[in-house]
């Protein structure tokens, strides 16, 4: 294994003509710029941060999942297995105490933009086994989760009348962000792999060729959901990841890569190969995971979105955000007029049990052991449960290999009146048949990037079917018992046989 210093890679190339007006006229607070004199023989009368003896919070603990080094049975076993999962108990103390990571006297405070130093600090070493990027000045800022993380990536990038470029069924959330800015998107055409990297050079290499773009300028920003993609469950290759990353260096693309479902990679650890310092080549990484784009960067375009959302608790609150240095710094500008850091119990709690318990190992175990063989197995239910119940010749699904959806696919083309009526007619029917037989699935146009009619109301379920190329319903498998998936394709069943039936 060939071991390279971080002092031997690249530089991050000068992103700093993508900023925004907004972002490019940030500037750090100089009353958080105090902060960093507070250490050592400091006697601080500045700052305006409340006395700790006035917290009514003298501790915090919570009984956790033990994650011990080398632990066999309970302490490893998947979620829903029948053994009594070990546990333990993290506390952490109202004053620093020694052996413990964190005091409530810290984390309850007032700090910098960053997030604490503790449990960023773990973020960053993560990041660095996991995906070990490939450029000198990356950082980690702490946020408030992968909706706050691409709020500020958005705020720091475009300007009102920019374009995004994402897939072209995407998560409602990141346009319903955007819309309201006066920032557009457009749709960049999938495959089975997610966004093509040959639709995504055609449109760029092209762009200003249609009436509609002759007056735009060439998008500058793509957001992307390279794993278990929501809501198709697509995940990219790496062959696919690799000629993204191609494009966007021939075009001086930034990209956005949100990607909650990365540890739910079902089919990880089978093409381990390890390379260079522990990260990928070829394959897979040295945790046996598709390389993310930011592991395949070297100029420093990709800012990663990552968040415990999906693999503690969304409640916590918290995620973190990798990327040049000089990005991280605008983002933190931007923490510190608005959210400051996540919640200071969730950061609190989680260093405690972060460092002190887990640490890096027990916190990769859980991550790829307990939560994604939890998924794993509900994946496989939830497909065993469709091939029992559902006619296959009405509706199908491409086998996810990551993430908590499986996309479904109505084939219309085999209704009796399919041809006689738009296809919206048809699918707003079976929805509406599948909310009498007391089953729900999101319909599909709600991730589409088509622009929705004006006199439309979204929230008029049982009315509206706001795109006629969709023909696709998303489930989950993530949230129901196993029981309840299996009624839930019986139901479904019956729905798509009464919705074709003459
Ligand atoms: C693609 C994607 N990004 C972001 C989020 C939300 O993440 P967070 O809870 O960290 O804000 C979700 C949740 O469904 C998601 O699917």
């Amino acid at each position: 294994m060939v071991v390279i210093e971080s002092s031997q890679l690249p530089m991050a190339q000068d992103f700093s003509s993508f900023l925004s007006l907004e972002a490019a006229a940030r500037k750090k607070s100089p009353l958080k710029g105090l902060l960093r004199f507070m250490k050592g023989d400091m006697l601080s009368l500045g700052g305006g941060l409340p006395h700790p003896s006035t917290f009514p919070f003298l501790s915090l603990s919570a009984e956790i999942t033990a994650m011990r080094p080398g632990a066999v049975n309970g302490d490893t076993a998947p979620v829903k297995a029948k053994v009594a999962r070990a546990t333990e108990l993290v506390t952490v103390p109202h004053a620093p105490q020694a052996g413990k990571i964190e005091s409530l006297t810290t984390s309850l405070q007032y700090g910098m933009g960053t997030g604490i130093t503790s449990l960023r600090e773990f973020c960053k070493e993560h990041i660095n086994r996991v995906h070990c990027p490939k450029y000198q000045d990356w950082d980690v800022m702490l946020s408030a989760g992968n909706t706050d993380a691409y709020a500020k990536v958005v705020a720091m990038l475009c300007n009102r009348g920019d374009k995004i470029l994402v897939e072209e069924w995407t998560y409602p959330t990141a346009l319903e962000t955007i819309e309201p800015l006066g920032i557009g998107h457009v749709a960049v055409k999938m495959d089975e792999e997610g966004m093509s990297a040959v639709a995504l050079k055609d449109l760029l290499d092209n762009w200003g060729s249609t009436p509609e773009q002759a007056n735009e300028a060439k998008p500058r920003v793509v957001y992307l959901i390279p794993t278990g993609q929501n809501p198709t469950g697509a995940t990219m290759s790496v062959q696919r990841r690799r000629d993204i990353i191609q494009v966007a260096q021939e075009h001086n693309l930034i990209l956005i890569e949100d990607d909650p479902y990365y540890y739910l990679q079902f089919s990880a650890g089978r093409d381990q190969q390890q390379s260079d310092n522990g990260a990928i080549d070829g394959g897979t990484n040295a945790i046996g995971l598709m390389p993310s784009l930011l592991s395949l960067d070297t100029d420093g375009r990709v800012i990663r979105l990552d968040t415990f959302s999906k693999t503690l608790a969304p409640g916590c609150r918290v995620g973190y955000v990798s990327m040049n240095a000089h990005f991280c710094a605008i983002i933190q500008y931007h923490n510190e007029v608005t959210t400051q850091q996540p919640s200071g119990f969730s950061q609190g709690l989680l260093a405690e049990m972060l460092v002190s318990h887990w640490g890096q190992e027990g916190y990769t175990r859980y991550l790829t052991e307990n939560v994604r063989t939890e998924y794993l197995n509900r994946c496989q239910h939830l497909q065993t449960s469709f091939r029992k119940h559902v006619n296959g010749n009405l509706a199908s699904f491409i086998e996810p290999s990551a993430g908590m959806f499986i996309w479904i696919k109505i084939h219309l083309e085999r209704h009796h009146r399919f041809g006689a009526v738009s296809d919206s007619v048809l699918m707003l029917d079976l929805f509406n048949k599948c909310v009498e037989n007391n089953v729900l699935m999101v319909p599909g146009w709600q991730f589409s990037c088509k622009p929705k009619p004006a006199d439309m109301d979204p929230a008029d379920l049982l009315n509206v079917w706001a795109d006629d190329q969709c023909t696709y319903l998303r489930a989950t498998f993530a949230y129901a018992t196993f029981e309840q998936m299996e009624e839930a394709m019986v139901r479904f069943g019956h729905s798509l046989d009464a919705a074709f039936s003459k």
